[in-house]
C-alpha cells in the first residue's frame, strides 16, 4: 500500500538536487531508480559467478547547500539536518523522533583508561534502542517515495527492530532473516511485536544478506540493509550532532565498532560533508573496532590489502557484529585509510570488561557490541596508537536492553532472602564495593 504523504508547514522541504553514483566506476543512476549495486561493473568471479558492482553513494551540489542553514537550522535529531539528506520533493518523513542522543563526557572512564577528553555518543538511547534508527528514518521515507511493496532485511537484530518499527509506522509489510539462534532476545522481541514478518535462518548473517539481496531483486520488495545508500544519509547525522554539540569542532578521533561497516562508512561521509562545506576544517581520525572472531577489515587494513578476505565462520559474544563479509568494506577501508585512522580487534573479554567498566563508572548501559569501542579505546591506548591528551569520541551502538542474556551470564546473581529486617541488616554492612568491576571470567 502507498502512503499519500500528508503535508504541513514544517514537513515540506527546500529544493535541492543530488545523484546516485558509483563509487568504483561512476555510473549514475536516476533517484527513481530502485537499485544497490552498481549494474555498469558487476564482474565475474573463478567460477564464472557474478560479482557484485561497486557500492552507491548520493552526492549533493554542495555549491547549492548553505552552511549557515546547517548551523542554524531549528528542531531535533535527523531530520534537523534535511539540507542534507535526499529528498527534493515535499514529502512527510517516516519518523518516531530518531536522533538527538546524549553526547556524555566520561572524566571517570577516561581517568581508567589513561587519557583525559573522552566523550560517549549514546546511541543506543534512540527510540528502539540503536543507531539504526537513523537510517530507517531516511530509508523508509525513500521507500513510500518510491511507492514500495513492502521492505525486507537480513540482521543480527537490529536492524530488524528498527525495520519493523519503521514499517508499522508507514503500513508496509515487513520481512526480516535473522540467523537461526544468533539474535538477543531484546531485539527478536520488537521484531515479532510490531509486526515484522521473522524467518529465523540456518545460516549465518552473511547468508542472510545474500539470500535476502536477491529476494528482494526477485519480488521487488525494497532491501533496507546498510548496502542501501539511503540509510547511509540518515545514519551520517551522528556526525554532525557530535560535531555541533562540540562547537562545529571535530573531535580528534571517533571510535566505533564495525559489522557490516555502514556506519563507519556513513559517519566518515558525514564528517567530509561538513568540511566540504566550509564548516569544519579538520577529519577526525575514523577508528574502526572489530571482534577477534570477527575481523576482515582488521586484517585487511594490517596486510595493507586493498579488499578483505571475508571470514566464513564468523564467531563473538557480540552478536550484533558477528559478520565476516562487511557488504560496506570499501567504504569503511576508504574512511579508514583516508582520515589516517586505525582498526583494530578485541577479544569477547575485553569486550565484557569494557561493558562493564562503561556501565559502572559512567551509569552507561549498552550491548556487547557497542562496549567493543571502549575496549579497543583501551587497547589503543595501551598499545600508544592514541595520545593521551587526543579529544575521543566513542559511539556507543546499541542499548543494554537488547541483550539481557549476556547480562545474566557476566553479572552476579541477585541474592534471594526471607523478608526479615535483621538478616538484610546484617547483609548491607557487610563489605561492599560498588565500583567493583572484575571482568567475566
Ligand atoms: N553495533 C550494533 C549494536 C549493531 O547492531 C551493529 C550492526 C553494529 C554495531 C555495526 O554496524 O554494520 O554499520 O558496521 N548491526 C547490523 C544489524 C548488522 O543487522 O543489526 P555496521
Amino acid at each position: 500500500m502507498r502512503i499519500i504523504p500528508i503535508l504541513s508547514a514544517d514537513d515540506i522541504f527546500t529544493m535541492k538536487d543530488y545523484e546516485v553514483k558509483c563509487i568504483r566506476c561512476g555510473a549514475r543512476y536516476s533517484k527513481d531508480d530502485i537499485v544497490y549495486t552498481c549494474r555498469n561493473c558487476v564482474t565475474v568471479g573463478p567460477r564464472g559467478e557474478p560479482v557484485s558492482g561497486g557500492l552507491l553513494d548520493i552526492l549533493y551540489d554542495y555549491s547549492t547547500i548553505d552552511p549557515d542553514r546547517i548551523i542554524h537550522a531549528k528542531g531535533d535529531g535527523v531530520w534537523k539536518y534535511r539540507d542534507l539528506l535526499p529528498f527534493g520533493e515535499a514529502i512527510k518523513p517516516i519518523t518516531i523522533q530518531e536522533g538527538n542522543t546524549p553526547l556524555y563526557r566520561c572524566d571517570r572512564l577516561a581517568k581508567a583508561l589513561g587519557i583525559v577528553d573522552l566523550w560517549v555518543k549514546h546511541e543506543g538511547l534512540n527510540p528502539s534502542g540503536s543507531f539504526k534508527d537513523r537510517g530507517m528514518t531516511v530509508g523508509v521515507t525513500k521507500a513510500v517515495e518510491l511507492g514500495v511493496k513492502g521492505v525486507a532485511c537480513a540482521s543480527t537484530g537490529n536492524t530488524s527492530a528498527s525495520l519493523a518499527i519503521f514499517a508499522a509506522k508507514a503500513a508496509l509489510p515487513c520481512y526480516v532473516l535473522l540467523p537461526k539462534g544468533k539474535v538477543a532476545l531484546g531485539k527478536i522481541a520488537q521484531a515479532i511485536m510490531h509486526g515484522a514478518k521473522v524467518f529465523s535462518l540456518r545460516g549465518n548473517f552473511d547468508d542472510a544478506l545474500r539470500v535476502v539481496r536477491v529476494l528482494c531483486e526477485e519480488e521487488a520488495i525494497y532491501l533496507l540493509n546498510s548496502v542501501n545508500p539511503y540509510r547511509l544519509e540518515g545514519q551520517k547525522t551522528i556526525a554532525f550532532e557530535v560535531t555541533e554539540k562540540l562547537g562545529w569542532v571535530v573531535p580528534d578521533r571517533v571510535i566505533l565498532p564495525v559489522g557490516n561497516a555502514g556506519n563507519i562508512s556513513a559517519i566518515f561521509k558525514g564528517f567530509s560533508e561538513l568540511r566540504t562545506l566550509g564548516i569544519t576544517t579538520a577529519m577526525p581520525r575514523m577508528t574502526g573496532i572489530q571482534a577477534e572472531g570477527a575481523q576482515p577489515i582488521v586484517r585487511a587494513l594490517k596486510a595493507g590489502k586493498a579488499e578483505i578476505t571475508p571470514e566464513p565462520k564468523p564467531e563473538t559474544i557480540a552478536s550484533a557484529i558477528r559478520i565476516g563479509n562487511p557488504v560496506n568494506a570499501a567504504k569503511a577501508l576508504h574512511a579508514i585509510r583516508s582520515s589516517g585512522g586505525v582498526a583494530e580487534s578485541v577479544t569477547d573479554e575485553e569486550i565484557t570488561e569494557a561493558q562493564l567498566l562503561l556501565a559502572r563508572l559512567e551509569g552507561i548501559g549498552v550491548e556487547p557490541a557497542s562496549a567493543a569501542s571502549i575496549a579497543g579505546l583501551k587497547k589503543l591506548v595501551e598499545l600508544g596508537e592514541i595520545e593521551r591528551d587526543e579529544r575521543v569520541v566513542c559511539v556507543t551502538t546499541g542499548h543494554l536492553l537488547k541483550d539481557p542474556e549476556r547480562v545474566i551470564q557476566i553479572c552476579e546473581p541477585s541474592i534471594e532472602v526471607d523478608a526479615d529486617v535483621e538478616v538484610l541488616r546484617k547483609m548491607v554492612r557487610s563489605p561492599f564495593e560498588a565500583m567493583k568491576c572484575e571482568p567475566w571470567t
